[in-house]
């Protein structure tokens, strides 16, 4: 089995190209990606070199993808710009890879009739007040941001190209993911790397929306999962029953990090926050028997902090550039 990683070097497609070698050592893992602020081949380190290429490409050009495509089994398709912040700043990059992107990915696994699971996010569904149900696979679509807006219409390609042309493809929406190897401009990696820097972390607002948190080990094993026993054009939700605010999450890594509680700045909020997401795993449980090995959030996060403090080298060249563009947007 050959199968192509798109975006295999940012956070989570990197997770999961070391969880699939470990847990199939038979197959062959091709991780294309243009390397964009968010990549970096330092994520592959460690693997087995036999055991993978790194094709350097762009999901938007149509020869670069297709050519890929051709090669391969079957598709994982993580690339996309994955940062709301990011997205009220400058939301054309995040309509070209997320939309444009996957509609070129498309074409080319139309064309080579090759198999494809398509990594989304819970953030496609809009927010949830705290008394809502969680969300499920029938939530109507409300997306908040350019971000989750550009998602949500790369899940809608997706479903019309299994409809109008048969396209073999599952698709996932998980909820936030935390764990080594992501970058520091999101919550829990930028909190961590601020008290290691010696300064305080940033709360937007009162840091009371919550986000339901899972490792990204646990998002891995649900995609493998999905790619070997998922039903064609089906949709499952990936989460771990993690919902925290953001101030829990915070106070957690103070305590962790020998703290004090109030040890942190509040910062000027997001415009548009989502208040609250929460997913519903039922369905992924009792069809595909998956669960989830991480239902400790403190031991988990002990050991995303452990990781940060132990590969400074790895998320140091990120951090004085992020903090800058946190800076320009006051947060
Ligand atoms: P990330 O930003 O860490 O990684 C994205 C990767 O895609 C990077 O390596 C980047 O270089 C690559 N990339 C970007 N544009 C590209 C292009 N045009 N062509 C080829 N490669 C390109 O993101 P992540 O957090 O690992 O998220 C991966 C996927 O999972 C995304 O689709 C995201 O929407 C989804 N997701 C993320 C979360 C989360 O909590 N981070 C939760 C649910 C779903
Ligand atoms: P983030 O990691 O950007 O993920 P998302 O917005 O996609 O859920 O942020 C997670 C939560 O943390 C979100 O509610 C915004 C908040 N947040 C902070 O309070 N401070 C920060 O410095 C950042 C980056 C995020």
């Amino acid at each position: 089995m050959k199968i192509l990683v798109t975006g295999g070097a940012g956070f989570i497609g990197s997770n999961f190209v070391h969880y699939a070698c470990r847990e199939r050592p038979d197959w062959h893992v091709t991780v294309f990606d243009a390397l964009t602020y968010a990549g970096n081949t330092k994520n592959l380190e460690g693997l087995d070199e036999s055991r993978y290429t790194f094709i350097k490409g762009d999901i938007c050009s149509e020869s670069d993808i297709e050519q890929a495509v051709a090669d391969c089994d079957a598709v994982v398709h993580f690339a996309a710009e994955s940062h709301v912040d990011n997205s009220l700043h400058g939301p054309w990059a995040f309509v070209n890879t997320n939309i444009v992107g996957t509609y070129r990915l498309l074409e080319a696994v139309r064309k080579h009739n090759k198999r494809l699971h398509h990594i989304s996010t819970d953030e496609v569904y809009g927010d949830l007040e705290p008394s809502d149900p969680k969300f499920s696979e029938t939530t109507p679509y409300n997306p908040s941001s350019p971000y989750s807006a550009t998602k949500a219409g790369s899940d809608h390609l997706v479903r019309a190209w299994v409809r109008s042309f048969d396209v073999q493809a599952t698709l996932s929406n998980c909820s936030n993911n935390y764990g080594p190897y992501q970058h520091v401009e999101k919550f829990i990696p930028r909190q961590i790397t601020e008290i290691l820097g010696g300064r305080r972390p940033k709360l937007y607002g009162e840091g009371k929306n919550i986000r339901d948190w899972i490792h990204a080990e646990d998002h891995s094993s649900a995609i493998l999962t999905i790619l070997e026993k998922g039903k064609i054009g089906d949709t499952y939700m990936v989460g771990a029953n993690g919902e925290k605010t953001n101030k829990e999450v915070l106070e957690l890594v103070l305590e962790l990090m020998g703290k004090a509680p109030e040890e942190y700045d509040s910062v000027p909020d997001r415009p548009g926050h989502d208040l609250r997401y929460a997913i519903d795993a039922t369905k992924l449980h009792n069809e595909l028997g998956w669960q989830p090995k991480y239902t400790d959030f403190r031991g988990g996060l002990q050991q995303t902090i452990d990781w940060y403090r132990n590969n400074e080298g790895w998320w140091q060249p990120q951090k004085a550039e992020t903090e800058a563009k946190y800076k320009e947007l006051g947060r």
